[in-house]
């Protein structure tokens, strides 16, 4: 295979190499182009730009694979733990069972947020979108850190990244409580991550939360299904961001809001309103799916199509599966379930979404299990961002440890206008 790619451009010829991945895609590496030729790349939305070289997932979006640090996303759905797969994803391999048992009690050492923090919750209005909160308190959470500031903090690195992962969980429960006008509920060091964070969420002063063990392994499969997915939206801009050698925290709340969007995380939250939408107007599905291709609309089928999936995403078939199961171990029937499915069905056959390749993607399966297990729907984009977590600390890390690293600055094509003098405010027309 040819290790060298050529550019003709003016009349010259310029010579670049080919870079191979571990599973054999290609790319050409342009970084000397602007050198040699004084000219750069344009791809708008970045489809066809590698951004970096990175050893954490890899995604084949025509095969429908998805594999964090090469085990494939099934395996881990059916084998592992969100913890455990997050020590894999931040460190590259799975822990022995002494590091499991150290990063987990690190976890619970890190799990109370600096007690001063909690007046900052005070400070939002009542109906704040729990996603503001979140990104605020985590980069706030930096300011209790003084270690954390200044030079990337390689030392303590393991310390931040275990508080990050640990408080996120304990931040987005606050922020819960405190949209619903509730008092804290202060975790329990005895529980487990997950049923640790249904705890802060659900349970009241008087009252603990009556754990269901299938609830815990539901929501524990939710974030381990998204805890990576390489250089999507908000994972660059935490790389953006690190490169700029900010802080963790800093780099992780920039996430956090890049994955606010309904056209990222959002969607989520997004396609459980759509779904009651359509159940509310008694429609079977097929008016919502003209109008989602009807460029006119402003409408989109929520929870369909990927940038990089062309197939069915692995994750989706996982969450479908899990859903009915989930439901069925809860004795719940949702009538939205009925419609994601027909609307699934009726999109599959439809050669709009056909030729365009549009699947269901992980978020038009997620909010169905999300409302059955008691999370309200302005917490599921959160409950995104507390999966993500370890996938943005894993690529945090990797342009820490790279010695090579430089601060990300695109460039443009400029399509402004040309030289203009400054016209003085009495000439202005
Ligand atoms: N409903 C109807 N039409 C669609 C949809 C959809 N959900 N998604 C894409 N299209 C059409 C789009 O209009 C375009 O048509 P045409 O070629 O005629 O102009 C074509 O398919 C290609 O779409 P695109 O917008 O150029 O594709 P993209 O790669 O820029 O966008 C996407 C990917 C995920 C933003 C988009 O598919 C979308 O908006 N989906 C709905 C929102 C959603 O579910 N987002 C969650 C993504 S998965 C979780 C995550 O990673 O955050």
């Amino acid at each position: 295979m040819s290790t060298k790619a050529t550019l003709e451009l003016d009349g010259k010829s310029y010579e670049l190499p080919v870079v191979v991945g571990s599973e054999h895609e290609k790319a050409v590496d342009i970084s000397q182009l602007r050198n040699l030729s004084g000219c750069i790349t344009l791809d708008d939305g970045y489809g066809n730009t590698g951004s970096c070289s990175s050893a954490v997932t890899f995604i084949d979006g025509e095969r429908g694979i998805l594999r964090y640090r090469g085990i494939p996303i099934e395996e881990l759905a059916e084998k592992s733990t969100f913890i455990e797969t997050a020590y894999l994803l931040i460190y590259g391999r799975l822990p022995g069972r002494a590091e499991l048992r150290r990063f987990s009690d690190m976890l619970t050492q890190n799990e109370m947020i600096h007690e001063d923090m909690k007046h900052h919750f005070e400070g939002f209005p009542p109906n704040a979108h729990p996603m503001a909160i979140l990104s605020a308190m985590i980069n706030a959470s930096s300011c209790f850190y003084p270690g954390l500031m200044g030079a990337v903090n390689r030392e303590r690195f393991d310390v931040h990244a275990a508080r990050l992962l640990s408080q996120v969980r304990t931040i987005a429960a606050f922020s819960y409580r405190k949209s619903r006008g509730l008092p804290i509920i202060y975790p329990k060091p005895t529980y487990k991550y997950t049923a640790n964070f249904l705890h802060m969420m659900f349970s009241n002063p008087f009252e603990d939360y009556e754990l269901k063990p299938e609830v815990a392994r539901a929501l524990d499969l939710i974030f381990l299904l998204h805890a990576d997915h390489e250089q999507n939206c908000s994972t660059s801009t935490v790389r953006m961001v690190a490169s700029s050698q900010a802080n963790l925290f800093a780099s992780a709340a920039a996430g956090v809001c890049a994955l606010w969007g309904p056209l990222h995380g959002g969607a989520n939250q997004a396609v459980i309103e759509m779904l009651t939408q359509i159940h509310k107007e008694g429609d079977d599905g097929s008016k919502f799916i003209a109008a989602a291709k009807d460029k006119n609309s402003g409408k989109r089928l929520m929870g369909f199509g990927h940038r990089v999936y062309k197939n069915y995403d692995p994750r989706a078939r996982i969450i479908k599966a899990a859903c009915d199961s989930t439901l069925k171990a809860l004795r719940i029937s949702d009538p939205l379930l009925d419609i994601a499915k027909k609307l699934e069905e009726a999109a599959l056959k439809d050669s709009y979404f056909v030729e365009r390749k549009l699947y269901p993607n992980v978020d038009f399966y997620s909010g169905i299990i999300m409302r059955a297990i008691g999370i309200p729907t302005e917490m599921f984009t959160v409950i995104f961002a507390i999966g993500r977590m370890p996938g943005w600390i894993a690529n945090f890390k990797e342009i820490m440890d790279d010695p090579k690293s430089r601060i990300y600055r695109p460039r443009q094509v400029y399509i402004g206008a040309t030289q203009n003098p400054y016209v003085p405010l009495e000439e202005r027309k």
